[in-house]
């Protein structure tokens, strides 16, 4: 073993004197520099990774890419996913290994400004073009998802059936953007994607050995509830999410606000986090810029600059040291960018936003505004704006009352909002939560991308132990003789 230490520090310190000069030539640069070396002292047991520095193989780049939503208001998701595509492609990745999850209905629907074409800034370009259409419509499921991460072919329902076959020796980028609550994430069709699910699903793909680290980008909001108290530290996974887990994240380039986009759109074209690391990556050379540069460049802009007053706190889960690696071994490498910075201070452009439940709303109120008064047009939007604030009423309402039903007026609400203490998950009993979900909308109706804020209040009601017949005749006492119309779980589905 003392040998086999020896050639290994031999080769580290080798390595060290390569990186030295490159080092050097970009000024400043003293402290990266002591982490490499102090790393390098502290873990002699470790092999020298390929593919951490210029010149060295690595295997093979995957990437996994989802829009959890549908519907000209979400626009922003299917958008993020399109332009991340792009920037992957041109980093060198192949099309072949990268799966693309959209429900594609934005590009060609009736109220796009420029038919077939989407993009993701105010001046951007078309993001659309070429992104392979894997899992589209009906097929962008988290049972898809979960399969296709898993490689397992056969599991795959419709789609192009292109899965992740990934290697030992490859690096896999996983990127997310839609509605999400307190232990879910979205998915335009039911059920959602339950956090316990998804790590299941990531520790079964560490035990098959079929990957060396895998980085995931997670836009939604308390999109840290997904990873909190559950993601765990050995899978050499690293997580970073948008939001932490008792906030919403936010769209932005919205109508209305700046920087606004084109007139004629009347919805949100990206959203903070997911733009902030997008824009991040294409002005900086990826070969130098490590992935935690990367994170303290998207937290400061996705805060606001750290004032908060806008903006969710990015968040970071699993393997923190492989944060120390360079963007590249990821998201791939654009000659275009070899001249850039490996990292800048930002002009710091204010971005105006919109919390994520509150977009929709947004966009159906300047279709609203730009439809001709006194028309039957004008009227229909008008009653759909109606309908969805009045389901809005009835979600929050409804659980309210059962809160009140279960545990009396005074105590009722504060169980229902009580948030565990940090680093714990939000529920321990996941098939709980499920169920209590179920049995409210069998009861009340869908909960809908808005009504998955109310994720805790279920998650509460099993962490006090409260039993499924008891909720189940809250559910009927709140809900008893309220018509779901199109929200009827028969309709839209259980969210669980
Ligand atoms: C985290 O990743 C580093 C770098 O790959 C590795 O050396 C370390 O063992 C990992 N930690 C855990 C807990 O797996």
């Amino acid at each position: 073993m003392a040998v086999h230490h020896s050639i290994l520090l031999t080769n580290s310190a080798l390595l060290l004197l390569l990186i030295l000069p490159f080092e050097a030539a970009q000024g400043g640069r003293a402290a990266r520099f002591n982490h490499h070396w102090e790393s390098t002292i502290r873990m002699p047991t470790e092999k020298e990774e390929p593919g951490d520095y210029e010149g060295k193989e690595v295997g093979t780049r995957w990437a996994v890419l989802v829009a959890g939503s549908s519907g000209f208001g979400n626009y922003r998701h299917q958008a993020d996913v399109c332009h991340a595509y792009q920037l992957l492609k041109n980093g060198g990745l192949k099309e072949e290994n990268i799966v693309v999850f959209m429900y594609d209905d934005i590009a060609m629907h009736e109220f796009n400004p420029r038919p077939g074409v989407i993009i993701n800034h105010p001046q951007g370009d078309d993001v659309y073009a070429g992104v392979p259409k894997d899992y589209t419509g009906k097929d962008v499921t988290a049972a898809n998802l979960y399969a296709v991460l898993l490689g397992d072919k056969s599991a795959v329902k419709g789609g192009s059936g292109k899965v992740v076959d990934s290697k030992p020796n490859d690096r896999i980028f996983l990127y997310y953007s839609d509605h999400g609550g307190p232990g879910v994430l979205g998915m335009p069709n039911m059920p959602f994607l339950y956090a316990i699910d998804f790590i299941e699903v990531l520790k079964k793909k560490h035990a098959s050995g079929s990957y060396k680290e895998m980085v995931l980008y997670i836009e939604a909001c308390e999109s840290g509830s997904v990873f909190q108290g559950i993601m765990p530290e050995d899978l050499n996974i690293y997580v970073t999410t948008a939001s932490n887990a008792e906030e919403s994240s936010f769209g932005t380039y919205c109508p209305g606000m700046e920087p606004s986009p084109p007139p004629e759109f009347i919805t949100c074209l990206g959203d903070l986090y997911s733009v902030a690391w997008m824009e991040d990556s294409e002005t900086h050379n990826l070969k130098k810029e490590t992935i935690k540069q990367q994170y303290w460049a998207v937290r400061d802009r996705t805060s606001n600059y750290n004032t908060y007053n806008v903006g969710s706190h990015v968040m970071e889960y699993g393997n923190k040291s492989i944060g120390v690696e360079r963007l590249y071994l990821y998201q791939g490498f654009d000659p275009a960018t070899a001249n850039l910075p490996s990292n800048k201070l930002h002009l710091h452009t204010p971005m105006e936003v919109v919390n994520q439940r509150d977009a929709d709303l947004l966009f159906m109120w300047q279709r609203y505004k730009k439809s001709e008064d006194g028309s039957e047009n004008k009227k229909e939007i008008l009653k759909q704006i109606t309908e969805t604030m009045m389901h809005r009423i009835h979600l929050d309402g409804s659980i309210e009352l059962i809160g009140t039903l279960l545990y009396g007026p005074e105590k009722g609400s504060s169980i229902l909002s009580s948030v565990r203490a940090p680093g714990l998950p939000i529920v321990d009993d996941w098939g709980c939560l499920k169920a209590m979900v179920r049995l409210f909308e069998s009861h009340c109706g869908s909960l809908t991308q808005y009504g998955m804020k109310h994720m805790r209040p279920f998650a509460n009601i099993c962490n006090s132990g409260v039993s499924q017949a008891a909720m189940d005749e809250a559910c009927a006492a709140a809900c008893t003789g309220h018509n779901m119309m199109e929200w009827h779980p028969a309709i839209r589905g259980y969210s669980a």
